[in-house]
């Protein structure tokens, strides 16, 4: 597990600027003007930051942009940075400045100076955010990384602030482990386990097994796992932080692995699909974070986890199987598997727990991915006052997402010679056609939104917040969505 770094907020000490051997980080605003720390570790070093600020290059920084000052003079420190940054900046700025420090932060300590008490935390969260890598892998031994404290006005408000953030680091890192771990150690079995280690946290965690599976009529789901010698399982997370309503549910697809089944995929990027339980990989890791900061909500989370893969046993095209719901489905292509897994996830969280609400996040459609790329992810529900509060929150946390439209007019699509539906739509508006077959699982009166994640879940090149590989996209916004929703 790897593990954010938590910033520390400390009382402003001047002195210990000057012996200080690591990294110190000052902010500077648009204006140049210099505050505390920054003037101190300007008179030491006889002036430079004052040069930078009056240089052009200066001019040309955006915010949250930095610049590295080496070995300075009169210090301690073997770098000073300078972030320009505003007191009154945005949190998006905030953030984006404090990946900029992880980057340039080197192996030592680092300390951070005149960021301002609104926005030291987000500074600090950027920070821990950006700071990721995924060593399991490798076997030289990491590098040791420093602590990073800030000099704040008011320590403990600044503190209590931060609190909740790094419970969303905690949770985000479960989450980008999860979904860059290779299928051969995350089987599902394994994937299990790390879901039910969440129990410490005082989460409840049920695994279901496949012969209960079977007994419930997840017909849908089982289908999935019959070529792959790990047993297909669904793990239900409980958090129980609010009074005796009815929860909000999260579902997530937990393909731990997609060849595409019989309908086998080629070759060439196949090993992209070890991300295929991205979105298991989130409802993960919001729930760790609801429990981490003790949220005052009911949140249940519910992830299918499974593994397609071809063999004697697998599901064949032209197979038939029965939901849940009772619905028969035509399998025309095995690697529209995400869909079949949902369906039953989906339609178990509705019959046990009535929630009152239901969000699902799946690495679903390549189409989504033409569509809008690695930016955004696509959006689909049936009730625009969820989605409005969804929007809000990812709005809020600069999370890309986009809605796209659902429409009976595409059910036709969907229609099979001989059962209900069929798994796949063909060419045409693949995602839509992927949501509106997980549409005919969602029950009348629940207020449900659709979150197609392929595109976001994992990318080549880094994000503001994320080095290449998994993003954690999701975590941030739906802890802000429940925070304000439930918790308001
Ligand atoms: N897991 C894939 C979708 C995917 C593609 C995720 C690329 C991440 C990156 C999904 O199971 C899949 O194979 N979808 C098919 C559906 C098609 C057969 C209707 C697809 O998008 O090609
Ligand atoms: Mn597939
Ligand atoms: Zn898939």
């Amino acid at each position: 597990m790897t593990n954010p770094i938590a910033p520390t907020f400390a009382a402003v000490d001047l002195d210990a600027i000057d012996a200080h051997e690591g990294r110190v980080a000052v902010c500077i605003g648009a204006d140049g003007k210099l505050g505390r720390g920054a003037r101190r570790a300007n008179s030491r070093m006889k002036g430079a930051i004052a040069r930078l600020v009056e240089s052009d290059a200066w001019a040309k920084l955006k915010e949250g942009d930095t610049r590295v000052l080496g070995y300075p003079v009169g210090m301690a420190a073997e770098a000073v940075i300078v972030l320009r940054l505003d007191k009154k900046s945005s949190i998006e700025d905030a953030r984006k400045g404090g990946a900029g420090l992880a980057k340039v932060m080197g192996k030592g300590d680092l300390i951070v100076l005149d960021a301002s008490d609104q926005r030291a935390a987000d500074v600090g969260f950027g920070i821990a955010m950006r700071a990721y890598s995924f060593g399991a892998h490798k076997t030289a031994e990491a590098d040791p990384v420093g602590g990073v404290s800030f000099m704040v006005g008011e320590p403990e408000d600044v503190t209590e602030r931060a609190a909740p953030m790094q419970a969303v680091a905690q949770g985000a890192f479960f989450t980008r482990d999860l979904t860059n771990e290779p299928a051969n150690v995350l089987t599902t079995t394994e994937f299990a386990e790390r879901l039910v280690a969440l129990k410490e946290l005082g989460l409840e965690v049920e695994v279901l097994e496949d012969d209960q599976l079977e007994e419930l009529g997840m017909g849908s789901l089982l289908c999935v796992g019959l070529g792959s010698a790990s047993p297909s399982k669904v793990v239900v997370m409980q958090w129980n932080g609010g009074g005796d309503e009815a929860p909000f549910a999260l579902i997530g697809k937990g393909v731990v692995f997609d060849t595409g089944g019989i309908s086998l995929k080629p070759a060439g990027g196949m090993e992209d699909m070890t991300m295929d339980m991205g979105g298991a990989g989130v409802v993960s890791g919001v729930m760790k974070t609801l429990a981490m900061r003790g949220a005052k909500a009911n949140v249940v989370g519910l992830v299918g986890l499974v593994e397609n893969m071809p063999s004697d046993r697998a599901t064949r095209p032209g197979d038939v199987v029965t939901s849940m719901k009772g619905d028969t489905i035509e399998v025309i292509n095995t690697d529209a598997e995400g869909r079949l897994v949902l369906a039953d996830v989906m339609w178990y969280a509705q019959e046990r727990f009535k929630p009152t609400g239901m969000i699902d996040l799946a690495t679903l459609t390549g189409a989504v991915i033409v569509g809008l790329g690695h930016e955004n992810a696509g959006v689909f529900s049936n009730d625009d006052s969820l989605v409005g509060q969804f929007f809000k929150a990812a709005g809020n946390e600069s999370e890309g997402a986009w809605r796209l439209p659902l429409s009976p007019a595409y059910d036709k699509l969907l229609n099979s010679r001989i059962a209900d539906i069929k798994n796949v739509g063909g060419r045409t508006a693949g995602s839509i056609t992927a949501a509106q077959f997980l549409q005919r699982f969602v029950q009348d009166g629940t207020p449900w939104i659709h979150l197609d994640i392929a595109g976001v879940a994992s990318v080549k090149a880094e994000t503001a917040l994320a080095p290449a590989g998994a993003t954690g996209w999701g975590v941030m916004s739906l802890d802000r969505m429940i925070r304000d929703v439930f918790e308001g």
